[in-house]
């Protein structure tokens, strides 16, 4: 099956609920991809750019819960790189409701290597301070 970005390991972060929030996510811009390579693809496109709407929606929420029940610090920066993302995902919704698929292309392509560079980098720093909490 074609993949825009594969799960592995390198974007395990340790924290299950992160980890399998993540590794649906992935699967849903996977579809998403599939869904914009078929060659009548609205339907199917838009049920998938939505599922990936709401499911962002409900992982970030469920982070900003985790970060306020913990008291971390440096949610902010975190938050605002979350509501940028949102933002993106909107921008995709517009492109394609506009018909430009070369352009939602684009745009899923950059939403793909954002997720993967936050889960790598942000997220990455804030399931240290989950797992550092557990342990105390
Ligand atoms: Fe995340
Ligand atoms: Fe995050």
């Amino acid at each position: 099956m074609i993949s825009l970005v594969e799960w592995n390991d390198e974007l395990i972060l340790g924290v299950s609920m992160m980890d399998e929030h993540h590794e649906k996510l992935i699967g849903i811009l996977n579809e998403c991809y599939r869904a914009l390579m078929l060659h009548d693809h609205h339907q199917e496109l838009e049920v998938v750019m939505n599922e990936l709407r709401d499911y962002t929606h409900y992982h970030f929420e469920t982070e900003k819960k985790l970060m306020a029940d913990l008291g971390y610090q440096e949610s902010a920066g975190h938050l605002s790189a979350h509501d940028k993302f949102t933002d993106m995902i909107a921008e995709f919704h517009a492109r394609f409701a506009e018909g430009e698929s070369l352009v939602a292309m684009d745009v899923l392509q950059f939403l793909q290597k954002w997720l993967v560079g936050h889960i790598k980098n942000t997220d990455r720093a804030f399931a240290t301070f989950v797992k550092e909490r557990e342990a105390a």
